[in-house]
């Protein structure tokens, strides 16, 4: 508890086991917090099957629905520590299902996650740590390490440091969104999708012009996993602008 509220709620944080949890010396918020935490069934599902965050179900949940991961995809998570929706792609994606046909390559996929933060190796991603998604030369990196320089699926949880202030940080993520819609005009492929999350507020408009400009079937989802006092919703685009039959 750093003194803002975690948008991503590290699983390991809180024990889960019956022990009693020390409240003492700890504020109300904490408290209450932590009493959320320990009562929360993604929190204790992501324990369970080893998920670092329990965000990890938004993306389960979104793509159970809409089936956009699949083997032998290139997938880019921006936003991606610590580390739970590279784990679902990974698992989506890679074809580790244990399964081997003599003389057949399944295909293999990518994921690529980045943040600006560190984020913890993981085995079949290519992770960037301490890269920033609106700086133009983190771009450049993504390009180069891309297969054929191209994404398949471009997903984005990011969320500023809450400030308290609404309005600032809709704008800050919104600014953000549009770095990575910036990134998905050079690098995804016709056909490609994107799940991208933001706050409501003033310039969801703006953002969404922007989108339908690129898009087509743009569609606004909010994930049961995702808690109903956040504002927080997805954004779902499949980019059929430029498919060449
Ligand atoms: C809600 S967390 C993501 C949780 C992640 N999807 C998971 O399942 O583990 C949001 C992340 O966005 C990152 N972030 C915020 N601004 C960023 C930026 N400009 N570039 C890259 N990452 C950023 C934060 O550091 C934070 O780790
Ligand atoms: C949030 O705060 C942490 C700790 O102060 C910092 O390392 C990180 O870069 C900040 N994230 C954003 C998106 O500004």
């Amino acid at each position: 508890l750093d003194g803002y509220r975690k948008s991503c709620i590290h699983v390991s944080a809180v024990s889960l086991k019956k022990t009693p949890v020390h409240m003492k010396g700890k504020s109300a918020a904490e408290q209450r917090w932590l009493l959320r935490q320990i009562s929360d069934p993604f929190v204790k599902a992501a324990h369970a099957q080893n998920y670092r965050c329990r965000s990890a179900f938004k993306l389960i949940e979104i793509d159970d629905k809409y089936r956009l991961l699949k083997p032998g995809l290139s997938v880019i998570d921006c936003g991606a520590a610590p580390g739970a929706w590279s784990q679902v792609a990974v698992q989506r994606d890679m074809n580790n299902i244990p399964l081997f046909i003599p003389g057949v390559d399944l295909p293999k996929g990518s994921v690529i996650g980045i943040d600006i933060l560190h984020i913890t190796p993981l085995d079949g991603a290519q992770l960037l740590s301490n890269h920033d998604i609106t700086e133009p030369s983190t771009h450049m990196v993504l390009e180069r390490l891309l297969p054929e320089a191209r994404a398949d699926v471009i997903l984005s949880d990011m969320a500023p440091n809450a400030s308290g202030l609404r309005e600032l940080d809709h704008e800050r993520l919104v600014t953000m969104c549009l770095s990575v819609l910036d990134l998905a005009d050079k690098v995804l492929r016709p056909g490609g999708s994107l799940i991208c999350k933001y706050w409501d507020g003033a310039l969801a408009r703006k953002l969404q012009q922007r989108l339908s400009s690129m898009f087509q079937n743009v569609r606004t989802v909010k994930p049961r996993a995702s808690r109903k006092e956040s504002a927080e919703l997805f954004l779902i685009h499949n980019y059929k602008g430029e498919v060449v039959a």
